[in-house]
């Protein structure tokens, strides 16, 4: 039997892609955006979801605005820590395994090599401490509940920097990017694909980290994508990206973690397949998704 999957925040970057890959690959997805349950709304969450049949919830709704969630303290406790708390309960009435997206700025990006789960988590910012709250919340209700912590999400469903990056490069003459902060890119095509096997019942619980293999600063990432767009003749007005420091970015309101790779160790040791670099993930988008609608 397809297992039955409910995705909350399926309006999102992530939700949208994993709804249409996993109903692909035969599961039963259920979808619900912002509009169909507001996780804010707590109550709300538990009326919902009661009625219906699902075997495992897949959390991707979230208040991902970083410098919102910096002014929007209250709210952004309650959307990414308190809602994970009232799902997962609602997981449990139901026997469902609760699955949970996180994210690398749980940390406080001191290190300067690859972020392991078991890694302490010292958030910076308040998002990166309102998405702790929900690892927190998730595995007080269950410690076999899952959170999955990713990174620099890009994908065809809405867009993200690689999207800004290459339109900023089609429209003017120079285009810029960090070059003073390092993560990874995590594409939302491979994150459907890895997941899968992490939503079977007896799948390991806790935290695991996926997303893309290797490291990159943002200028890095979007040279990468230049290149890849210009030698797929897109007609770009630039095909360099000069450096810009984090401090430049005045407009930035919380503290960013400056390096933030995760190893993916333990995802390879759960599910048996290790992610492909971000450089193949990232080429693959370029060339078949955005490309060929700038040609
Ligand atoms: N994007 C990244 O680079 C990144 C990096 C690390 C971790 N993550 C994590 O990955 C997950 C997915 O993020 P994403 O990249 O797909 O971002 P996204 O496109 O912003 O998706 C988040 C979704 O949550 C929805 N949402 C916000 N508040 C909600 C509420 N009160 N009730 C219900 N839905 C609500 C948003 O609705 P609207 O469409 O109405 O805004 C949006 O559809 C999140 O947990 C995020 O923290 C993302």
């Amino acid at each position: 039997m397809p297992r039955r999957i409910l995705v909350l925040g399926s309006g999102g970057r992530l939700g949208a892609a994993l709804v249409r890959e996993w109903q692909a690959a035969g599961d039963q997805v259920i979808g619900l955006n912002r509009q169909q349950l507001d996780i804010g709304n707590l109550p709300r969450i538990r009326e919902t979801l009661e009625p219906l049949q699902f075997d495992v919830v897949v959390n991707c709704a979230a208040l991902t605005n970083v410098d919102y969630c910096e002014t929007h303290e209250e709210e952004a406790f309650r959307i990414n820590g308190d809602a994970v708390r009232v799902i997962a309960e609602a997981c449990n009435a139901k026997g469902a395994r609760c699955v949970h997206i996180s994210t690398d700025y749980v940390f406080d990006g001191q290190k300067t090599e690859a972020y392991r789960e078991e890694d302490e988590a010292l958030p910076i910012s308040v998002y990166g401490a309102s998405k702790l709250r929900g690892e927190t919340e998730l595995h007080a209700v269950l410690a076999s509940h899952l959170a999955v912590r990713v990174s620099w999400v890009f994908g065809p469903d809405r867009p993200s920097f690689v999207d800004q990056i290459l339109k900023r490069a089609l429209e003017h003459d120079i285009a810029q990017a960090i070059a003073d902060k390092t993560a990874v890119p995590t594409y939302t095509l491979d994150a459907a694909k890895l997941l899968r096997p992490l939503l079977e019942p007896n799948a390991a619980g806790g935290v695991v980290h996926l997303c893309n293999a290797g490291a990159c600063t943002w200028q890095e990432y979007g040279q990468f994508a230049l290149d890849r767009a210009a030698e797929a003749g897109v007609p770009l007005r630039t095909q360099t990206v000069l450096p810009q420091r984090m401090v430049e970015l005045t407009a930035f309101i919380a503290k960013r973690p400056v390096y933030t790779a995760m190893a993916t160790s333990k995802l390879t040791q759960l599910t048996g397949t290790s992610p492909r670099s971000w450089q193949d993930a990232v080429a693959d988008y370029v060339e078949t998704e955005w490309a060929p609608r700038h040609r």
